[in-house]
């Protein structure tokens, strides 16, 4: 069986101190709650990591991005290793922002994907289309593409690893949520494609996630349908009490 995930990507906020304020009251409030059949994981900034990595213990830790080169001479860059030797588990690969500001191209994230599977990161792998791509029926082909160009070329095996966060951008901070019926359906294309080049059952047991405005009075009626997996959540993982409201939503 696939796993329930819920991932709080923080973005570009929190200062230290916050940060780790943030992550010890997610930590506490999800141990609290009891919930044990929820994957957990908050994905603050690079600078973060050790420092909450400290006060993690039931919720799992990501970054939100890593260097497309393993090591060298790449000023500003944060390798994979890196990442890894914080105690992250996992890494948030393509999303929306890395791809519209700086550059992420299919090519780029490929490379990414390759460099935190070696290193033993889990990449949570972030598709989805713009409006304008929604509104002119080309959503279906821009969410292959992304798939085929940045993640397929891993073996079964590899990808058996992976989660995937679809991510529609015009619901990226905007408070306008897919419908669960926008969800479902794209959630259902994505598992076929992934059926279709890995088989029913590497298809069966990803992890597919929405993001995109949600939030804990929208999650539920999301997250009931069949291909949606839990939520990556960027505004409402930075109140820990609304972040238990998702991770409690299923
Ligand atoms: P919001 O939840 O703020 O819309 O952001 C979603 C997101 O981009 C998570 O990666």
């Amino acid at each position: 069986m696939r796993k329930k995930i819920v991932a709080g990507n923080w973005k570009c906020n929190t200062n230290l101190k916050e940060g780790i304020a943030l992550a010890s009251e997610v930590e506490k409030l999800y141990t609290q709650s009891g919930v044990k059949d929820v994957l957990t994981i908050v994905s603050p900034p690079f600078v973060h990591l050790t420092e909450v990595a400290k006060v993690l213990k039931n919720v799992k830790l990501s970054a939100q991005n890593c260097a497309a080169e393993p090591k060298g001479a790449f000023t500003g860059e944060v390798s994979a290793e890196m990442v890894k030797s914080t105690g992250a588990e996992f890494c948030i690969i393509g999303h929306s922002e890395r791809r519209e500001y700086y550059g992420d191209t299919n090519s780029i994230l490929a490379k990414k994907v390759k460099l935190a599977m070696a290193n033993g990161l889990t990449p949570i792998f972030c598709i989805g289309e713009v409006l304008a791509e929604r509104e002119s029926g080309k959503l279906f082909d821009v969410i292959k593409t992304q798939l085929q160009d940045g993640i397929f070329f891993l073996s079964a095996e590899e990808f058996g690893k992976v989660i995937i966060a679809y991510e529609p951008v015009w619901a990226i901070g905007t408070g306008v949520v897919a419908t669960p019926a926008q969800a479902q359906e794209m959630h259902k294309f994505i598992r076929e494609q992934i059926s279709l080049k890995y088989g029913k059952s590497v298809a069966d047991s990803t992890s597919i996630l929405y993001g995109g405005s949600c939030k804990a009075s929208n999650a539920k009626e999301l997250f009931a349908n069949p291909d949606v997996d839990g939520g990556l959540i960027g505004g409402a993982a930075l109140k820990a009490e609304e972040f238990l409201g998702i991770i409690t939503a299923f």
